[in-house]
């Protein structure tokens, strides 16, 4: 028997558009008994959010959040408004007891996301953070290779997050389609927007992070806002470098920037190890690569004249989330990691194992995030509790 899930969702922006679409989709293509019904969407501005919910079928909005929150015929909020919004949706939806889903990065601060957690687990709601990437399906399979004991020993984790769209100096920051250049409002800048992504898929493929040492420039330190109009000091980080030292013994790299020229969003991994490697790369996301070098049971080195990297077309059956979609050889996109990670969340409530990552596992993420600030600032290296 179907249960229906009344969807209160905050924000129309890009990732309101991505999880409206999760919610439509998700029943279609996954057999669940819990199905999303899309009961109120919510945003300030009227007109915008009234048009919202006209076009993807909301039954109803809100303007204030608070009110959507009080609602009793809403069972889970659903966060996609910018960083600085978090903490407080999430305090006041956990203590209303809804559901909640919230987007990445969990929070601005570790003391902000500390309380998030605390707040969803005193209430014993279920929760989720959208790291929609743990869902390409060729990541996935990375998951699989690497717990099938394909790598072997790991040696090295090399992540990149490159984008190119602040390099002009005239880009203002704030308001509602720069707030990512507003420190007040985004927390900090590619740390928490790109590589709080790479740190999340990172640690699920090779466990935690335990220590961080950070560079970060600001290439361009001042901007004009859009909301006082007045040339300002820029308090994001435009670039930000960092080593790691992983709880495994090995070492990673972890690069980001929105000054890399031509690159858009160029969200790339390759971890190495004693058996093989596997390498990823979001422009080409429906491959995942594999280097073989020893039979992963025996241990035994591959010999021949034919090693080499195999490039996995991954739209099998066989691949991960690849049955619920078409017939292999047929790709899925950008769209489909959302309802890929909704189905998921509708799972854990079945089976009563919650999906990841939950707060506390986002939680883990933004520690290293604020080690990789604190690190950029002191020069030192940062140890991460476990
Ligand atoms: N998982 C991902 O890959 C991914 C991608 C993009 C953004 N995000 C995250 O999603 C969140 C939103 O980002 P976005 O790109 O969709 O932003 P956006 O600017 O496109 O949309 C933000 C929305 O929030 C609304 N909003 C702002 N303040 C509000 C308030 N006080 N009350 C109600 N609504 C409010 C705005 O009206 C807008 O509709 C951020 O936390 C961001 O980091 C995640």
């Amino acid at each position: 028997m179907s249960k229906p899930l009344r969807i209160g969702m905050i924000g129309y922006g890009f990732m309101g558009r991505a999880h409206s679409n999760a919610y439509r989709q998700v029943s279609q293509f996954f057999k669940l008994e819990h199905k999303p019904v899309l009961e109120a969407c919510c945003a300030r501005n009227e007109a915008k959010i009234k048009e919202f919910a006209a076009n993807w079928g909301y039954a109803s909005y809100e303007t204030d959040w608070h009110k959507l929150i009080a609602r009793d015929d809403i069972d889970v909020i659903d966060i996609g408004s910018p960083n600085n919004t978090h903490l407080e949706i999430t305090l006041a939806a956990a203590k209303a007891g809804k559901m909640i889903l919230c987007e990445k990065p969990l929070a601005m601060t570790v003391a902000e996301g500390e309380q998030m957690v605390a707040a969803v687990e005193k209430a014993g709601v279920p929760n989720m953070v959208w790291y929609n990437y743990r869902r390409v399906p060729a990541i996935a399979l990375a998951k699989q290779v690497v717990d099938e004991g394909r790598i072997g020993r790991p040696f090295h984790y090399r992540a990149t997050y490159l984008q190119d769209w602040t390099i002009a100096e005239d880009v203002p920051q704030g308001g509602a389609a720069l707030w990512r250049l507003d420190v007040a409002v985004a927390g900090s800048g590619v740390t928490g927007d790109l590589l709080a992504h790479s740190i999340d898929t990172a640690e699920w493929l090779n466990g935690p992070i335990r220590r961080v040492t950070a560079a970060t420039e600001t290439f361009v330190k001042e901007r004009k806002h859009v909301e006082t109009g007045k040339v300002q000091p820029v308090g994001i980080d435009d670039a930000c470098m960092f080593l790691a030292q992983f709880a495994n013994g090995s070492m990673g790299t972890f690069e980001s920037t929105r000054y890399a020229r031509g690159r858009k969003n160029f969200n790339t991994f390759e971890l190495n190890g004693e058996r093989g490697s596997v390498y990823f790369d979001l422009e080409d996301p429906q491959y995942l690569q594999y280097f073989k070098y020893a039979d992963p049971k025996t241990g035994q080195k591959i010999e021949g004249h034919l090693t080499g990297w195999q490039k996995v077309h991954v739209t099998n059956g066989e691949h991960p989330y690849m049955d619920k979609w078409w017939v292999p050889g047929c790709t899925i996109g950008y769209e489909h990691t959302f309802i890929n990670a909704l189905a998921d969340f509708l799972q854990g409530l079945e089976t009563g194992e919650a999906a990841q990552p939950d707060f506390r596992c986002a939680l883990h993420t933004q520690r290293v995030c604020d080690a990789v600030l604190a690190s950029a600032k002191s020069g030192a290296w940062v140890e991460i509790p476990a």
